[in-house]
Order: structure tokens, then C-alpha cells, then sequence
């Protein structure tokens, strides 16, 4: 007998996966995790004890002292501390591809994250959700969206909050993070082989959430009707 249900979605920077999750997560009243704000933490981690993110040695040091939580309002709390803004500052951006690659690392994260899955209904987004996280999820999207349209909406997004970064910086972080997080050698980005390819480019957040929730009734149903049985 089925317990819970997940829903893993995946994709490059910028495709809209922490928005589509949120939103399905409140319309499905699932938990949402978001995995890359776990790494986001972890590098925050780094950078502040000044350690090289792109030493996996560094990173080894500081993995029995890691403390992660996320609360239902979307904060991030490393070691007890919200660091919730904090794990969105350019200087984690910049590192958090080389933070998040080293073996230990991974290791550690997915089983926080396996762990979180084991008693809620969730709907997690990263990049190796549904190839490494949650292999068995019930529904595994992976979204894109052209580079330029990924662009736009960050450099929105940037310009909201008043920071100051030119488009082509924004494209250029996007194309080199996509590009290291696609070619590393421990769960590098690309999609299950089950997964649904979801192109939101000229789809708007609503058309987005409403197409995730479609394609999850669908195959819950497949699930109920091979119970039946
Ligand atoms: O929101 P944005 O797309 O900028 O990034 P994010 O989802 O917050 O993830 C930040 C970084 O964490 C990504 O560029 C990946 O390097 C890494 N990440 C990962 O390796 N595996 C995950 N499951 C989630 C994020
Ligand atoms: O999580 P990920 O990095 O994949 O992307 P996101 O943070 O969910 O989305 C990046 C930005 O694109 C946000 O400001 C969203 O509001 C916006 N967005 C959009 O404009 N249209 C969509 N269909 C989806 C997201």
C-alpha cells in the first residue's frame, strides 16, 4: 500500500522549477524542499569558515558539523542560523557549482534529502532529483526553457530586488552553471529517463503549476487503477 506520494522536478537555472514547486506544493498541500538552497547553504558554509569551495578536502571538514533545515515558509537554517538570504548573495552563486560537486558532498545532501521524503508527501526540485534523489518518484519533470528567456526572468527578478548586474552577466552565470553542473562527474544535471520534458518558455507560472498537476493526477491515476487490479 502506497504511503506517500513525490514529485521531482529538475532543470537548468532559471527554468522556473522553485516556482512550478512551490506552487504545486500549495495547491497539492505537499512539502516543498528546495535542494539547492541545502547547497547553497553548505557553500554559504564554506565561504564563511574561508575554506575553497573547489577543495574537496575543505569540504570533508566541515560535513560532521553540518546542520541543514528548511522550515514550510521556504527558510534555509544552517546549523540553527537563517541563512535564507544569505545563500542568494553573488559570492555563493558564483561558487555553489564547486561546493556541490565533490562525492562527500552529494553523498551527504541526498541523504538529508531522502530522509525528508520518507514521511511527507513532497515535491522536491534540484538537478538529480529524479535520477539520484528520489529514483522512484511518482512523477519526475524535467524543466527547460530557452537561455534567453531564463535570462530575462533572473535579470527581472535582480533588477526588483535593486541589484546591479547587466543581462549578459546573468546569461553568462547561467550558461557556465548549466555547463559545470551538466559535465561533473558525481549526478551531473540531465534528465531521468523517465522523466517529462516540460518546455516553459511561453508558458506563464499558472500555465506552468496547472501542467505539473495534470500530468500528476494522470499518473496517480495509473497508480490507483494498477492497484485495483
Ligand atoms: O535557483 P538556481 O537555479 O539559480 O539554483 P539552485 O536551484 O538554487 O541551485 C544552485 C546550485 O546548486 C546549482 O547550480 C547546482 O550547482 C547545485 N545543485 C545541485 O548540484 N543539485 C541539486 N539537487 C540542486 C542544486
Ligand atoms: O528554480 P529555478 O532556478 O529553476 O527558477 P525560478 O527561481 O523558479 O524562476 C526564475 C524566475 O522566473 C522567477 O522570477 C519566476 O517568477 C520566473 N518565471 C517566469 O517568469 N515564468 C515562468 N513560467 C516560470 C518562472
Amino acid at each position: 500500500m502506497k504511503q506517500f506520494y513525490s514529485i521531482a522536478i529538475d532543470g537548468p537555472a532559471a527554468s522556473g522549477k522553485s516556482t512550478a514547486a512551490k506552487g504545486v506544493a500549495k495547491k497539492l498541500q505537499f512539502l516543498y524542499i528546495d535542494t539547492g538552497a541545502m547547497y547553497r547553504a553548505f557553500t554559504h558554509y564554506m565561504l564563511s569558515e574561508h575554506l575553497n569551495p573547489k577543495s574537496e578536502e575543505d569540504a570533508q571538514k566541515l560535513l560532521p558539523s553540518l546542520k541543514l533545515k528548511e522550515d514550510k515558509e521556504g527558510h534555509i537554517f544552517l546549523n540553527g542560523e537563517d541563512v535564507s538570504s544569505e545563500v542568494r548573495s553573488l559570492e555563493v552563486t558564483n561558487n555553489v557549482s564547486y561546493a556541490c560537486a565533490h562525492l562527500c558532498v552529494r553523498e551527504k545532501l541526498v541523504s538529508l534529502q531522502q530522509e525528508m521524503a520518507r514521511s511527507e508527501n513532497v515535491v522536491m526540485d534540484g538537478r538529480d532529483i529524479g535520477t539520484v534523489v528520489l529514483p522512484d518518484a511518482d512523477l519526475k519533470i524535467y524543466q527547460i526553457a530557452s537561455v534567453d528567456a531564463r535570462a530575462k526572468r533572473r535579470y527581472d527578478e535582480f533588477i526588483e530586488q535593486g541589484l546591479k548586474i547587466t543581462y549578459e552577466e546573468i546569461k553568462q552565470d547561467l550558461i557556465r552553471r548549466d555547463y559545470i553542473d551538466s559535465h561533473r562527474e558525481h549526478s551531473p544535471l540531465r534528465p531521468a529517463e523517465d522523466a517529462i520534458v516540460l518546455d516553459t518558455s511561453d508558458m506563464t507560472i499558472e500555465e506552468e503549476i496547472n501542467a505539473i498537476i495534470t500530468l500528476f493526477y494522470q499518473k496517480v491515476g495509473d497508480i490507483w487503477n494498477n492497484t485495483e487490479k
